[in-house]
């Protein structure tokens, strides 16, 4: 059976292509499913791509990648990364692998960015490279 990978998208990145393109490049977040489709079939995998804007919601589908036995998880939880800790409670619980995604770099941005609750528990981080940060994050969960 072939391996699925969840990856979950945080608030305001509905926007992208629109939003503060000097920061987040103009890739709206369907051509970026579109690609990182184009990547999951190149590694032999499948993805199950989803974005809220709820933090709750994301909780629930951290607990259903584990119930529904993903491989691993790629979470780019936006500004939730800077202030949830229900999400590292969360990351910690499933136990399984999660790798933090942003495409800018957070650490080079305002200092309430420099904090990552998400990265207290993820496995590994890919930030600051834009849209191919995701098929970077998907070869590197492959290799688990
Ligand atoms: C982001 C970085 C966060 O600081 C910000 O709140 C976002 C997007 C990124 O992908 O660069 O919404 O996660």
């Amino acid at each position: 059976m072939i391996d699925t990978v969840f990856v979950l998208n945080g608030p305001n990145l509905n926007l992208l292509g629109t939003r503060e393109p000097e920061i987040y490049g103009s890739a709206t977040l369907a051509d970026i499913e579109a690609m990182l489709q184009d990547k999951a079939r190149e590694l032999g995998l499948a993805i199950d791509f989803r974005q809220t804007n709820h933090e709750g919601v994301l909780v629930d589908w951290l607990h259903e990648a584990r119930a529904t036995g993903a491989k691993a998880v790629l979470l780019n939880a936006a500004a939730y990364t800077h202030t949830s800790i229900a999400l590292l409670d969360a990351i910690k619980a499933i136990e399984l692998p999660v790798i933090e995604v942003h495409l800018s770099d957070p650490a080079t941005r305002e200092p309430f960015r420099h904090i990552s609750y998400v990265g207290m528990a993820a496995v590994a981080e890919v930030k600051g490279l834009g849209a191919n940060g995701y098929a970077v994050a998907l070869a590197k969960a492959a290799a688990f």
